[in-house]
């Protein structure tokens, strides 16, 4: 059987939209005989000599996330392929607040277009809704065909007035059926009376979607919901996998802190121990160290860190008519299995959803209403774009006088400077100037004579005559980044600024030597691909000392203090250094003294 499909449907009450899913159910054979008895009865004491089927569902009851009440009925049903749930939500006024809320992890959308009336407002705001929340697959059922006389003409004449609709969305991937609800055709069973269709119905679609790939398998993501402590020799960090596959065995880094371990052992539903878990399992995760984990933090890969921060762009939707967002208001900000204070900074625009138009005179935002806003955080988030992982990418704001929900929030990225800072171009090329200029990139441990290196070549170009400067590691910390610290996303902060000061220097015509720990693959990865975007040669040095070698030397006494425990988090002690596996230059102690391994640096830049 497939994997489960999750639809979320949305429509007008006219549209069709009960009776559509009430076919779905019927003719698939999955009503359970009960309902279904009580479906025919009522339609029979309706005077009807058909099942109503939009009595199957009707008024289910509402549903409670998130501790938003919503009106979402789910329904499930399955055929022999494939199971589904589909989160059906109402077409009245509160449409887009309950489908921001129910239909955030879906799989596909279904959008109803009634074949007399074509393209409505509505029909475009389900589309845009869909693909603001990243529904990937997008369904548009042109319904009612029959009082259209089955027309061909009138079906593409929708399909294409949609798609030009749709080209300014973000929809991967978008189809069109033509059906009728009321007599089922093409529901199920392909219709005879529309020969010139070619596709498949809408349940043979529905079972045959690929939905696999959809899923972000990369970037494992944990946010830890609850500390399970029984006892001194158990620790369990309970929680629901947000991203990626964690396996026993693999390296993890907890976030904030940035300590990191292995996984020991992780226990699936019912307590019983998993060979890996994905997501969304909720899932208890056993590690090898004893690292100071609570409620918050989430433990995911070394070299695949979401952002860190306290400022970030996101697309939010106000789901409240009791007041309406405002620039400077406070709130709570509930973010995985967090709840932090937060503020919205500013509102950069509300987005008029038919027209797609920006209003940046917009002061606020009323029930149903969307725009951009950047969002401060007093304490810092662990977050992803909501297109890279739904799960660590969306938010709720929450009133904190009233304990309401109001808005839910889908995280763009963290804050770029500012969205009105455009690129200004020089007026010199590189060709212009006097010297062409590259990177020299310098990693290794502490104490692997990193910089001593980089002395020396420095002293050396510059007695050639070629421009080159050294950007020390240790010197940049008392100036540049001297607010910075040893945790993950500092050092990852450290290696991001020095890179960029690299390529401007770069950029003028300097030969730039950087040293600098840079101990995680991904930072560095960044700084190259920077680099390469813009055409500056980057070169990869790795100072490969052993550790044994560095903690002998011991220049400032540091593996020491690390040692008796007076520094935490050291650098090949217990913090993880990840060697270059594609370095430009390897350099090893036994290769030769600083000065020779200098000169086959230089020796290499002249090749
Ligand atoms: S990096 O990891 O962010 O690239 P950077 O090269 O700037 O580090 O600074 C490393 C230097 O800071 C080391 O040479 C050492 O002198 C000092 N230092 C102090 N605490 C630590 C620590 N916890 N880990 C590594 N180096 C540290």
């Amino acid at each position: 059987m497939g994997p489960l499909l999750r639809i979320a449907t949305a429509g007008s009450v006219d549209d069709g939209k009960s009776t559509l899913i009430g076919r779905l159910l019927y003719d698939s054979k999955t009503i359970f005989t009960d309902q279904l008895a009580a479906v025919e009865r009522t339609s029979r004491e309706r005077g009807a000599d058909t099942p109503d089927l939009s009595l199957l569902t009707d008024g289910l009851r509402a549903e409670r996330e998130q501790g938003i009440t919503i009106d979402v009925a789910y329904r499930y049903f399955a055929t022999p392929k494939r199971k589904f749930v589909i989160a059906d939500t109402p077409g009245h006024l509160q449409y887009t607040r309950n489908m921001v809320t129910g239909a955030s992890t879906a799989d596909l959308a279904l959008v109803l277009v009634d074949a007399r009336k074509g393209v409505l407002e509505q029909s475009r705001r389900h589309a845009f809704i869909a693909s603001l929340l990243g529904i990937p697959h997008l369904v548009v059922c042109v319904n009612k065909m029959d009082l259209v006389g089955w027309s061909r003409e009138r079906f593409e004449e929708i399909r294409e007035e949609f798609r030009r609709f749709s080209i300014k969305l973000d929809v991967p991937d978008l189809s069109f059926i033509p059906v009728s609800a009321l007599l089922g055709d093409n529901v199920v069973n392909r219709s005879a009376e529309m020969p010139w269709y070619e596709g498949s119905s809408l349940l043979h679609h529905l079972e045959e979607v690929h939905v696999a790939s959809d899923q972000n398998l990369i970037d494992a993501r944990f946010p830890v919901q609850y500390v399970i402590r029984p006892h001194q020799d158990f620790r369990g960090y309970a929680g629901t996998v947000a991203g990626g596959v964690f396996r026993p065995g693999d390296e993890v880094t907890v976030l904030p802190s940035g300590f990191s371990s292995t996984v020991e052992r992780i226990w699936g539903p019912g307590g019983r121990e998993v060979a890996e878990a994905f997501a969304p399992q909720a899932v208890t995760m056993e590690l090898a160290d004893h690292i100071d984990i609570s409620r918050g933090d989430l433990i995911c890969r070394p070299n695949n860190r979401p952002h860190v921060g306290q400022d970030l762009d996101a697309m939010v939707c106000w789901l409240t008519e009791q007041s309406e967002l405002r620039p400077g208001a406070r709130y709570t900000v509930k973010h995985t299995s967090q709840a932090v204070t937060g503020s919205v900074r500013e509102l950069d625009y509300r987005l008029d959803i038919n027209t797609l138009h920006r209003d940046e005179s917009a002061a606020g935002l009323a029930l149903n209403e969307i725009g951009r806003v950047r969002l401060h955080t007093r304490t810092p988030l662990l977050f992803d774009p909501y297109k890279r992982n739904r799960g660590t990418g969306s938010f709720i704001l929450v009133d904190e006088a009233t304990n309401n929900t109001v808005a839910a929030g889908m995280v763009l990225g963290p804050r770029v400077a500012a969205s009105h800072v455009v690129w200004h171009g020089s007026a010199v090329t590189r060709d212009q100037r006097a010297t062409r200029g590259r990177t020299i990139w310098l990693t290794g441990l502490s104490g692997s004579g990193k910089s001593t290196i980089a002395v020396e070549l420095e002293r050396r170009l510059v007695a050639a005559g070629r421009p080159a400067y050294l950007l020390d590691g240790d010197n940049l910390r008392h100036g540049l980044n001297s607010d910075l610290g040893f945790g993950a996303a500092d050092r990852t902060e450290n290696v991001r600024r020095t890179g960029a000061v690299a390529r401007l220097l770069a950029d003028a015509g300097t030969v730039a030597i950087v040293s600098l720990i840079s101990p995680y693959a991904a930072d560095r990865a960044a700084v190259r691909a920077a680099h390469e975007a813009e055409g500056l040669p980057f070169v990869e040095v790795f100072v490969d000392t052993p550790i044994a070698d560095c903690q002998a030397r011991d220049p400032k006494g540091l593996y020491a203090k690390a040692a008796a425990g007076e520094i935490r988090g050291f650098t090949g002690v217990d913090d993880p250094y990840e060697a270059p596996e594609r370095a430009e230059l390897v350099l090893r102690p036994t290769d030769g003294d600083p000065a020779a391994l200098a000169a086959t640096v230089l020796a290499f830049l002249d090749r």
